[in-house]
């Protein structure tokens, strides 16, 4: 490693210093392409409902969800949303995490939307996405609230644009016009899709040129073979099938099909509170039928891809020397499930964790 960056695959007898990492497995930085930091408190009361069968409409009636967190975010100060994502940030790291993507969309104002950007890039996001269209505010309609998206995304300072697709959120034709002010603005388009319901959102972003479609927990088998041959990538989510009680989206059928699939945490106060790349990669190669191989692919060169960033992802010449030295084989990792596996992370050159 040179300036940051990796210069040599074998042996230098010149190199000033050597690191003996004592026979574990050096992978890549892990990349986690889809979180929803920042946040502001968490939702374990609404966790507990869920797991004793208060359904999810109740939950949202008595005013959980999206808007319990928005709610939260309005009252707490900047020092203190930041000192919570931070600490998350650290987790994050400790876990192998050396890249990660950010989103506003607890904001659900004008203002409050341009402040979750701005905090997302004081808290050092490497990518920020504006979700601008997670939730429709009080006071708009669907339709209504895309003219305030639109008006955002011509002044708020992101790296892509997001959507949450649902029947209790946004429309396909909601997805189509963000995919047209994504064209505009130049950046790339996201889209949460097939979350709890299928309501065939993949062919519609396909045809906007999404970068990535993520969740797809209900996808619909007819959109599986066209998503697999698209250059649009399959972000899962074990992390919010699992906690957040979603259907299991086909990742066996994906790969097998030829998709770029990806892993991300998903990381967010209502489905999925987790931080932690190397427990989704278990969840992944357990429920998904993934090899841990395929499942660190997922997290790392394909999830930089998604992020733009061909600069990092794999162990190169020429790539960024983000690295994680684990304790052990790769296949230990969803074996040993739950446990942390990392025993150093250097990010650019320099041991971090
Ligand atoms: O990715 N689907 C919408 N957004 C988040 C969850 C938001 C929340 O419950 O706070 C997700 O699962
Ligand atoms: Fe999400």
């Amino acid at each position: 490693v040179e300036d940051g960056v990796i210069v040599a695959l074998e042996d230098d007898p010149a190199a000033d210093l050597v690191v003996d990492v004592a026979g574990g497995a050096i992978v890549p930085g892990l990349v986690d392409c889809h979180t929803h930091l920042p946040f502001a408190g968490w939702r374990a009361r609404e966790y507990e409902q869920k797991v004793t069968g208060v359904p999810y409409e109740e939950i949202a009636r008595g005013g959980g969800g999206i808007a319990s967190s928005a709610r939260s975010l309005a009252v707490a100060g900047d020092a203190d949303v930041l000192a919570q994502a931070r600490s998350v940030r650290a987790e994050m790291l400790r876990h192998g995490t050396t890249t990660f993507e950010a989103k506003s969309g607890y904001g659900l104002s004008r203002d409050g939307e341009l402040r979750a950007v701005r905090l997302a890039r004081e808290l050092g996001a490497d990518r920020v996405t504006g979700l601008f269209a997670h939730a429709v505010p009080p006071g708009y309609d669907a339709a209504g609230w895309m003219d305030e998206v639109d008006r955002l995304a011509a002044e708020a300072d992101v790296d892509a644009l997001d959507i949450y697709v649902e029947s209790v959120a946004f429309r396909n034709e909601d997805l189509e016009r963000l995919g047209e002010i994504a064209r505009r603005e130049g950046v790339p388009l996201r889209a949460h899709v097939e979350q709890f319901n299928a309501n065939r959102s993949v062919p519609v972003a396909l045809a906007a040129g999404a970068r990535s479609v993520d969740h797809l927990a209900c996808l619909h088998p007819d959109d599986l073979a066209p998503l697999a041959a698209a250059e649009c990538a399959a972000v899962l989510l074990p992390g919010a099938e699992f906690l957040g009680a979603e259907e299991l989206a086909p990742g066996r059928a994906l790969a097998d099909a030829g998709a770029i699939c990806v892993l991300a945490t998903d990381c967010n106060p209502g489905t999925s509170p987790v931080s932690s790349l190397p427990l989704v990669i278990g969840l992944a190669v357990r429920r998904y039928g993934w090899t841990a191989r395929e499942a660190f692919a997922a997290c790392t060169l394909n999830a930089a891809w998604v992020l733009g960033m061909e600069d990092r992802g794999s162990i190169e010449v020429g790539k960024r020397a983000d690295l994680v030295v684990l304790d052990g084989p790769v296949e230990h990792v969803p074996y040993r499930f739950g446990r942390n596996p990392v025993r150093a992370v250097i990010a650019g050159g320099e041991v971090v964790a």
